[in-house]
């Protein structure tokens, strides 16, 4: 409701500005016992019936926070108090980068959309560790990883490496990003004859630095919406074939397709990544062809345009373990996780677990 009158005020701002605002808010509260304990207080916490045990791992809900708000692990205690199972944190390069010049967000209220062509701005992996050596057992972190930009891709693998040793210890679970638009180069990383090398060094990597860890840091790889149909097939084999713990699908397009705003609105926006509405249903598309080509095999995290009860439950049904999202927050604002919760929560006790889901036993 507040966010509902304050959000005209927002609008008036440029985007990555409200954004800034936000991430400064949330930190804030992050510091203190008191600003932790408050989003849970005004929203709810997430119905036990919610809870969710995959790879290990037990979330308080499936619905997860995606990569990209909060890059720097400065606001994941009060963004998982406002009822998220799960934040991802990142993505985070082995060394710090600024980022593409601004402006580099854009909003289309109309599409319910993002563009954005943010460049993996961050603050590198050593400034994420800091802040993640400090944090407590609560709540399920998981860190994506990206490649520097300056980090030519012959020597990607040694680039993710570094991360991985860096953060990985400090994980609940860890995600190669081979799919962000905004890195010259990086989605060819998601060819086989790349990702391969790439996928097995970082497995080294974590197994090396997480040996003798109370528990194992699973392992995730994070795609295009963009891949054709046989490139998502063979993401799919190869993760089964090295034993990755999962997929995340996916990652924002760069296709501008059945936007409705304006032509040239969307124009001015110019290169990057689209999110939110418009990206719901190749998500879904890509997420089922998964599926089934995983069998039960792997932990799908399905994200790309959910901003509803309903949709969380159609991925689950067609066959995500979790989901996320990030740009339907944008436009919900703060009591959305918890919302959808309460949805979901009564979707489940009505119809159960969709068949097939490790929660529906
Ligand atoms: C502003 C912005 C920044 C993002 N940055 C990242 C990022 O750093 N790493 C990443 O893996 N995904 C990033 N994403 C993609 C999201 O994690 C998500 O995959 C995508 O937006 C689709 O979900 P949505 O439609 O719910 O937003 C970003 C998205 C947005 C809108």
């Amino acid at each position: 409701m507040l966010y509902r009158l304050l959000r005209p005020l927002i609008y008036l701002l440029p985007a990555e500005t409200a954004h800034r605002l936000g991430i400064w808010f949330l930190a804030a509260l992050s510091r203190s016992a008191l600003g932790r304990a408050l989003p849970g207080a005004l929203y709810g916490r997430p119905d036990p019936r919610l809870r969710t045990e995959v790879m290990g791992l037990s979330l308080p809900s499936p619905i997860g926070l995606a990569a990209g708000l909060d890059k720097d692990a400065e606001a994941y205690p009060a963004l998982l108090a406002l009822g998220f199972g799960a934040v991802e944190i990142g993505t985070v390069t082995a060394k710090p980068q600024p980022g593409n010049p601004r402006p580099r967000l854009f909003r289309l209220p109309a599409d319910r959309a993002l563009v954005n062509r943010m460049g993996f701005n961050n603050h590198g992996c050593e400034a994420a560790a800091a802040r993640l050596a400090g944090r407590g057992g609560d709540g399920v972190v998981g860190v994506n990883i990206g490649k520097t930009k300056v980090v030519p891709a012959e020597q990607a693998a040694a680039d993710y490496a570094e991360s991985t040793r860096r953060l990985a210890p400090l994980a609940d679970y860890l995600v190669v990003n081979v799919s962000s638009p905004n890195t010259p180069g990086l989605r060819d990383l998601q060819a086989v004859a790349s990702l391969r090398p790439l996928l097995e060094t970082v497995q080294g990597e974590l197994q090396a630095v997480t040996q003798g860890a109370p528990r194992r840091v699973p392992l995730l790889v994070k795609i295009a919406p963009d891949l054709a149909d046989e490139d998502i097939d063979a993401v799919a084999d190869l993760a089964l074939e090295l034993g990755l713990d999962g997929i995340i699908a996916t990652n924002t397009t760069i296709g501008r397709a059945g936007l409705s705003s304006p032509e040239a609105r969307v124009e001015r926006c110019g290169t990057g990544g689209l999110s939110g509405a418009p990206l719901c249903e190749r998500s879904f598309e890509v997420l089922r062809r998964l599926r089934q080509r995983v069998g039960t095999g792997l932990t799908l995290v399905s994200v790309g345009g959910i901003d509803s009860a309903e949709e969380a439950y159609r991925r689950l049904e067609a066959g995500a373990t979790l989901v996320q999202l990030y740009t339907a927050l944008i436009y919900a604002g703060p009591g959305l996780p918890a919302r959808l919760n309460r949805e979901l929560c009564d979707l489940i006790a009505a119809r159960g677990w969709p068949p097939g889901h490790p929660m529906a036993g």
